[in-house]
């Protein structure tokens, strides 16, 4: 089955216990926390404290999607403030700190994930797979929901899914931006295992039949 995890970068702030708890009841399968840090994106979003309060409510596990510059510098913190999957970016530092950085996550207990923007090419994933239990393709430039979908990364999910399976490793690939019902059926064909959702979900009249038709995308 296809799993879910809503973007809670969409949800109401004001009432984001409400709508953490409310992913449970509607299927979801984990809660996607985007942290941005003004400096590898041009936004801002939430931090190790709102971490550790999610983790405190959540009813589900808690893929946490580090958007940040030289991210070797928080990767305990934010295992410690309760990740269950923790991505960090490929861009985001040179390879042999992405590598440090992947192993004191894995060290950890954690599910260690790394991700490609747009631009970087599926082949960047090598020298990290052996390590991963995740790998995160973006459709969208990272730092805002709300974007169109871009679907000429297929081709990259279909070349990372190829790399997995020649490989003989069991990371999950997910998705991430413009997901919908739609973009999510092309996600899925081309080999995706998880979809992100964060205007999608949030803006369903009906969040659990949304979560229901992206998990039979493929049974
Ligand atoms: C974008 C974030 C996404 C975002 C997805 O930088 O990584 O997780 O919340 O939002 P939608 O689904 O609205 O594109
Ligand atoms: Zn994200």
């Amino acid at each position: 089955m296809v799993k879910v995890s809503p973007s809670i970068l969409s949800a109401d702030f004001v009432n984001l216990e409400r709508d953490i708890r409310a992913l449970g009841p509607a299927g979801a399968d984990y809660v996607h926390v985007d942290v941005m840090d003004g400096q590898f994106v041009p936004n801002i979003s939430i931090g190790i404290p709102v971490v550790e309060a999610i983790h405190r409510i959540s009813p589900l596990p808690l893929d946490v999607h580090l958007m940040i510059d030289r991210p070797l510098r928080y990767v305990e913190r934010f295992c410690k403030a309760g990740a269950d999957i923790l991505t960090i970016h490929i861009e985001a530092d040179t390879q042999e700190n992405n590598l440090e950085a992947l192993r004191r996550i894995r060290d950890l207990g954690v599910r260690a994930a790394i991700s490609v923007k747009p631009a970087t090419p599926a082949e960047a994933v090598l020298p990290y797979l052996e390590l991963c239990s995740l790998v995160l393709v973006m459709t969208v430039e990272p730092g805002f929901g709300g974007q169109s979908f871009m679907a000429d990364m297929m081709p990259k999910i279909t070349e990372i899914r190829r790399y997995v399976t020649e490989k003989g490793l069991s990371c999950e690939i997910e998705v991430d931006g413009g997901v919908n019902e739609a973009t999510g059926r092309t996600c899925v064909e081309a080999g995706a295992d998880v979809l992100v959702a964060g205007s999608a979900y949030f803006k369903a009249p009906d969040p659990a039949a949304f979560v229901a038709a992206l998990h039979a995308l493929r049974k």
